[in-house]
Formats: C-alpha cells, structure tokens, sequence
C-alpha cells in the first residue's frame, strides 16, 4: 500500500518504518525535506508530494497543526486519512475540544478524504512494539467507510495490533478521551509507557 505520512516525529516515523519493514511504500511528508537527514532509506518528500503518491495519509502531527498540514497535502479526494492526533491542551491537562465535538469531526470537515480516527489511544512506544507477552495491545478505531475502516485495521493489525471497530467516526470523542486516560496514567499515575490498552473478549 502507498501510505504518506505527514509529520515525521515520535508517531510518524514510528507508523512509517514500521509499516516500510512490511513492505509498505511509505513517503514521509515533511514541511522542510532538504533538512532531512539524507542517509535515510525512506522517501523524505514535500508534504503535496507525499499524500498526492499515496492511497492513504496518516496524519501525525500536533493539533495546532492540522488545518495547515491538510492544506499543504492538496486535494485528497479519493484517499483515506488516518488521524492520529490529539486535540490536547498544551499543558496535556484535558482536549481542546467543545463537549460533543471531536478533533476527528473536525479534521474531516478540512477533508474530502475518508477520514478514520486510530493510533491515538497508545504512546508511540506501543506503535513500534504492541507485544505484551504475547497478548496483541488493542487499537480502537472508528470512521463512516467501510472500505477505509477494513484497509485501516489491516495496516494497524500489520503493525501487530488487535484493531477493534469502535463505530462510526462521531465516536471519535471517545478515542480521544481514551487518550486522555492513557496520557493520564502515563504521565500523571506513574505508570510510565510501556503499558497498553487491551479488550478481552469471551
Ligand atoms: N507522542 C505520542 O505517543 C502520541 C500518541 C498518540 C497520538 N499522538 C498525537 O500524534 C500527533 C503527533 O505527535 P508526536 O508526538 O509524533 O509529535 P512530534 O514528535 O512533535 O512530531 C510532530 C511532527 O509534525 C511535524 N509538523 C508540525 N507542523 C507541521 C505542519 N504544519 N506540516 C507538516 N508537518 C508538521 C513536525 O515537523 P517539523 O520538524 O517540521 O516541526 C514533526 O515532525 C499529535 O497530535 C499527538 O497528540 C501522539
């Protein structure tokens, strides 16, 4: 699969060389790409450049920076975005978000992609290795395609996650105040970052 990445910090290279070693055509999306490191193996492009050769655009980069890295990715009709972000606080005290509303909502009403909300819910550190002892950490994800939705749980079970379909894209809110939860045991409860959310089922 083509997959653009926009936004090559803690998520995005991680999402990236992730899906690269299982055999993904990524291209990382950047707003400076002659900065970029040139001993890299992986395509460091444009952000137009990256989402305009890929079928789908995982979208990484801090909330205040949504609205300009969609403008900068061009039309994306046609294409699934991913969105990974958060729409923190910047002290990470709470979402920035009126009650009811959700930075997924809102990043899909600056697209005309089909936008699935997913890989918010865990640290990056879960990205590179959602193992616990063999038990697959879950990824929660949500969206209005169908198509998008089966294409998404594919790449997040390639990165060896448990995707679980948690509805439509207005539960997004709830992805997110997941976050906040994750966020607050990690930072605020002491628990670190190697933990993870897993459903079980019976
Ligand atoms: N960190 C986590 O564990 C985690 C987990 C789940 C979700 N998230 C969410 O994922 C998003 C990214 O988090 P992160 O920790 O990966 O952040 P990060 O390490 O700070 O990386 C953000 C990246 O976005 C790029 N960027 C900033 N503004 C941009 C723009 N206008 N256009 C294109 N690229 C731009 C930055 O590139 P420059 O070098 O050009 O500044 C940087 O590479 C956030 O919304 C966060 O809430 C984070």
């Amino acid at each position: 699969m083509k997959i653009a990445i926009i936004g090559a910090g803690n998520v995005g290279s991680t999402l990236g060389s992730g899906w690269a070693r299982h055999g993904h055509d990524v291209a990382f999306g950047v707003r400076n790409p002659k900065k970029t490191d040139s001993a890299t193996t992986t395509k460091v492009v444009t952000v137009m450049e990256a989402a305009q050769m890929s079928d789908v655009v995982v979208l990484a980069v801090p909330w205040p920076a949504v609205q300009d890295a969609l403008l900068s990715a061009g039309d994306l009709t046609g294409k699934i975005v991913l969105d990974a972000t958060n729409p923190l606080r910047a002290d990470l005290s709470g979402l920035d978000t009126p009650p009811g509303t959700s930075g997924g909502e809102k990043v899909a009403s600056l697209t005309s992609a089909q936008v699935v909300k997913i890989f918010n819910t865990t640290g990056y550190p879960n990205m590179a290795n959602p193992d616990y002892h063999g038990e697959r950490a879950t990824m929660f994800y949500c969206g209005d395609d169908s198509n998008a939705k089966r294409i998404t749980a594919g790449l997040a079970g390639d990165l060896g996650f448990d995707p679980v379909d948690a509805g439509p894209l207005r539960h997004a809110h709830l992805l997110e105040e997941l976050a906040m939860l994750w966020i607050t045991l990690a930072l605020r409860q002491g628990y670190g970052v190697n933990f993870a959310f897993r459903m079980m089922r019976r």
